[in-house]
């Protein structure tokens, strides 16, 4: 009898695969904490309440009155950014589902495609006017392109840019905190960034992708999704539920910059591409920013693990999910064609200027935060 492997047919070796359940070790009830913990809404928004009367008035706008309204934007780099960012993060509440979104609990034909018209006329604005990058290196070969994307992800000027190292080194404990409350907005709904990006792809970057996905879904455990996580940070902040719903009606539009360019990328199919290239930078800034992060907290004497675990797990984690996105492209069968790949470098490129402009901001408006004890 030689050996069974040699018999095995391809059906038998699926079967061995799959069907033992992913999640043997992780259906069932988890410790009454966790029960407790996911009796909260997530993400930890409040209900939609209307639009803000500026997005109505532009909705009910004519195409050329939109036009017009922007075209008088642009002279104003603030007030461009804060339209733009501002309506566009309202636009994709609705485009993630949650209650904080327009019609994710009842439809309206009408009024969707006006908020659909707002969104394309806004988004057009973003990458025409907002984000205009300059001249970027093209690429033919997809192993290039991976390798340059691997350059870029560890020297562009998002990777260590000076707001970690006053984080590090200088904020007080309340710009801390209040900084961390601008980290649980920006991660809170990674999960559905990353679902999103699975659409579309296929082969080795779809898996990837997915991998990347059941990592955020905690491989089934409920208290390993990372959102999870935020909830053990919120819950050991004191009053910290209350404090974030507080700070989010006043969290400014620049504090939104990274999320929504990768929701202007994820949203629109033809944008998808270049969305992978975006998230392979925002991924491979994370063991960088949180490791700095994680020292400005010690410094300041926030040592609770309850708070720091978000933070220690990525540590970890996201240097493999960014080595995962690169290779993933490197092997991606059929190979990408020279317009998909210099979209990935261009989305990678978008994020890291996008971030940059972020991070900037975000160290004057913690910097203005006055605090008792400035270090
Ligand atoms: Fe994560
Ligand atoms: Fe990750």
């Amino acid at each position: 009898m030689s050996d069974s492997t040699e018999t095995t047919t391809a059906s038998e070796r699926a079967i061995k695969q799959q069907k033992p359940s992913s999640l043997t070790r992780s259906l069932k009830t988890p410790a009454d904490e966790a029960l407790r913990l996911y009796e909260h809404y997530w993400p930890p928004v409040e209900h939609f309440e209307g639009f803000d009367p500026e997005l109505t008035d532009f909705m009910a706008a004519t195409p050329e009155k939109q036009q017009a309204i922007l075209e008088g934007l642009r002279h104003d780099p603030e007030a461009h950014g804060r339209f733009l960012h501002g309506h566009l993060g309202s636009i994709y509440a609705h485009s993630f589902g949650y209650r904080d979104g327009a019609f994710t609990r009842h439809t309206d034909d009408t009024a969707e495609i006006a908020q659909f018209a707002a969104k394309i006329a806004l988004e057009r604005e973003l990458f025409d006017h907002w984000a205009a990058l300059g001249d970027l290196p093209t690429f033919t070969d997809q192993t290039e392109a991976a390798n340059h994307l691997d350059e870029l992800a560890a020297t562009n000027p998002g990777v260590v840019h000076p707001l970690f190292d006053f984080i590090r080194d200088e904020a007080s404990r309340e710009q801390i905190e209040r900084f961390l409350l601008c980290e649980t907005i920006r991660n809170e709904v990674v999960d559905d960034e990353v679902a999103l990006l699975v659409v579309g792809l296929q082969g080795m970057m779809k898996a990837v992708a997915a991998a990347n996905l059941w990592d955020e879904c905690g491989r089934g455990k409920l208290e390993n999704f990372h959102t999870y996580w935020l909830r053990r940070l919120l819950e050991a902040t004191e009053d910290g539920w209350n404090t974030l719903d507080r700070y989010r009606v006043g969290h400014p539009w620049f504090g939104k910059l990274t999320s929504n360019t990768n929701a202007a990328l994820l949203t629109r199919p033809a944008r998808k591409m270049m969305a992978y290239g975006c998230f392979l930078v925002f991924e491979s800034w994370v063991e960088p920013h949180f490791v700095r992060i994680l020292d400005g907290m010690t410094r300041v004497g926030l040592l609770d693990d309850e708070k720091r675990i978000y933070f220690t797990a990525h540590v970890a984690i996201d240097p493999r999910h960014s080595r995962e996105l690169s290779d993933g492209m490197r092997m991606q069968r059929p190979r990408l064609a020279p317009d998909e790949i210099n979209d990935i470098v261009y989305g990678a490129h978008l994020a890291s200027e996008t971030g940059r402009r972020q991070f900037d901001r975000m160290l004057g408006f913690l910097r203005a935060i006055p605090t008792e004890n400035a270090a």
